[in-house]
């Protein structure tokens, strides 16, 4: 499948826009590509209760499952500046579920697969040992 990055970093820079980030003032945007050729994104949305904030990640993941599900194939994250941004450990997970080895993540260095994100990664096949 062809991997669009530039359209991924347009629609990440986008809902990036979106964030509702008055607390920490850190506004993030993600995208990514799902295996039947949609975009999927999210933005973080913080909360005064500051533990409850959700990351861009959860908010894509919800706009996938949502949208009809599928496999992200591909996904960009950036910061206020539109660079890539790493993801935090936890939406690594929430990626992993839902990309596995294989979901290439844009990092500085070019496209890089969760193996290497997140290497030896619990997951939905650790559950049927
Ligand atoms: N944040 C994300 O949305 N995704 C990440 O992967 C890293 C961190 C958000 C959480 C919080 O709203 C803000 O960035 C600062 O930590």
């Amino acid at each position: 499948m062809n991997i669009d990055w530039e359209a991924l970093h347009s629609e990440a820079k986008l809902i990036m826009k979106k964030a509702y980030a008055p607390y920490s003032k850190f506004p993030v945007g993600v995208a990514a590509l799902v295996d039947d050729g949609r975009i999927v994104s999210g933005c973080n949305v913080e909360n005064a209760s500051y533990g409850l904030g959700l990351c861009a990640e959860c908010g894509l993941v919800s706009n996938l499952i949502s949208t009809g599900g599928g496999r992200l194939i591909a996904a960009v994250c950036v910061d206020a500046d539109g660079n890539y941004l790493s993801p935090c450990g936890r939406c690594r997970q929430l990626l992993f579920e839902h990309g596995g080895n294989e979901m290439l993540l844009m990092t500085p260095d070019g496209p890089s697969p969760m193996s290497v994100i997140l290497p030896w990664a619990f997951g939905p096949d650790d559950l049927e040992k």
